[in-house]
């Protein structure tokens, strides 16, 4: 029998980490298991920083449910297994696993759960390997994750990005502009596309399909034709033109396996492309961290609650190397090495997460069906 676990959240936050976090500790105490947190993900583990987390009143990890962010923190810049040091005033990469082996095991933690996206799944799996009891939880609002049909944090992020389409509409309308939207979604255009079928958006471009700026053009011209004098225009950050590239606003060195771009500026140069070649004024607003924060949807929660429920039941179970998922609309869990082990997007992705899959937008899925169907232009 199990009798001491801990969870540690990795990666940009979402909406709902905590709520996960709530799930995994109350399943736990309802079965006599003892929880605890590593702080800011798996530098906590390195440096074997954790607290006690009870739902007992006031505690910690009490009341957390619609709480945005982390309650143990989270970190986006922690490859243990290629971890950046200084040394001698160089900077050097180390793989420093085996201290959060030896850390874990001292311990006595009897499972780890990794709350994250791909690169914190690929060191998940990379601790199975090494003897480690890891179960992951699938999270990122860019719903990127191999193996489940939507990741925690994705449905906030649309609504999030709705709601601006919907405030970006009446200024539009009132100024007879086109708005631009840039979305995050670095590798897969999902916030894009579901936000703009959601917001009645004109035009959605996602790095799946890259685009031809003219297509959009043509789009917004039949509605000026029709009298529609406003356009609204959603880009993922990670959409690029046909023949282009990515547009990035800064690279950072964080060590192998941890992406090393900060992608952001496409919004703009399509707006000015857009205002050049239609002659509308055009206005691009970009919504960034705004995706990511605050309380999580009555869909997000309760996701997030079925994930960490389910998560501890497998620690229960003594299920170890799994990833909880959604598959067929059902909570199920995969392999970690179905999740992240053989890559089937290396050359379709940037930065150096190469190593991990990517779940990308297909052509035959329903949303984009559904956005051709009532004519909204994916720029192709
Ligand atoms: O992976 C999730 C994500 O929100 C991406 O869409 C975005 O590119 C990235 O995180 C930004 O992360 P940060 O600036 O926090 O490193």
């Amino acid at each position: 029998m199990i009798k001491k676990v801990a969870i540690l959240a990795n990666g940009g936050d979402v909406s709902g980490f905590n709520a996960v976090i709530r799930a995994i500790v109350k399943t736990a105490e309802n079965n006599g298991v003892e929880c605890y947190g590593f702080i800011d993900g798996y530098n906590g583990l390195l440096k074997n920083e954790f607290e006690k987390l009870s739902t007992a009143n006031d505690e910690h990890a009490s009341g957390i449910l619609p709480k945005g962010g982390s309650i143990i923190g989270s970190s986006t810049n922690a490859n243990v297994f290629n971890y950046k040091v200084i040394e001698n005033g160089e900077v050097v990469y180390k793989d420093l696993s085996d201290v959060c082996v030896e850390n874990i095991k001292k311990d006595g933690f009897d499972c780890l759960f990794t709350l994250g996206g791909d690169g914190t799944q690929k060191s998940a799996r990379d601790f199975s390997l090494k003897g480690v009891n890891v179960i992951g939880v699938p999270k990122t609002i860019d719903n990127d994750v191999a193996c489940t049909e939507i990741t925690f944090g994705y449905n906030t992020a649309v609504s999030v990005a709705a709601e601006a389409l919907d405030r970006l509409h009446t200024t539009g309308e009132t100024h007879h502009r086109i708005m631009v939207l840039e979305v995050m979604g670095r590798y897969a255009g999902w916030i894009a596309l579901e936000s703009a079928i959601a917001g009645g958006a004109d035009i959605a471009l996602i790095p799946e399909i890259p685009y031809d700026i003219n297509k959009a053009v043509e789009k917004i011209n039949s509605r000026i034709a029709k009298g529609k004098r406003f356009s609204i225009v959603v880009v993922a950050e990670g959409a690029a033109p046909k023949g282009g590239t990515i547009t990035i606003e800064n690279t950072r060195n964080n060590g192998a396996g941890v992406d090393n771009t900060k992608l952001g500026g496409i919004g703009q140069i399509v707006a000015k492309q857009l205002e050049h070649l239609t002659g509308l004024e055009a206005r691009n607003t970009t919504l960034g961290y705004m995706q990511r924060g605050g309380t999580p949807t009555a869909f997000d929660r309760v996701l997030s609650t079925k994930y960490g429920a389910k998560a501890m039941e497998l620690a229960l179970e003594e299920k170890y190397g799994v990833l909880t998922v959604i598959k067929n609309g059902k909570l199920d869990y995969v392999s970690l090495e179905d999740v992240v082990g053989n890559n089937k997007t290396i050359g379709a992705v940037s930065g150096n997460t190469a190593e991990s899959n990517i779940r990308k937008v297909t052509m035959d899925h329903d949303l984009v069906k559904t956005a051709r169907n009532i004519g909204i232009c994916l720029g192709d």
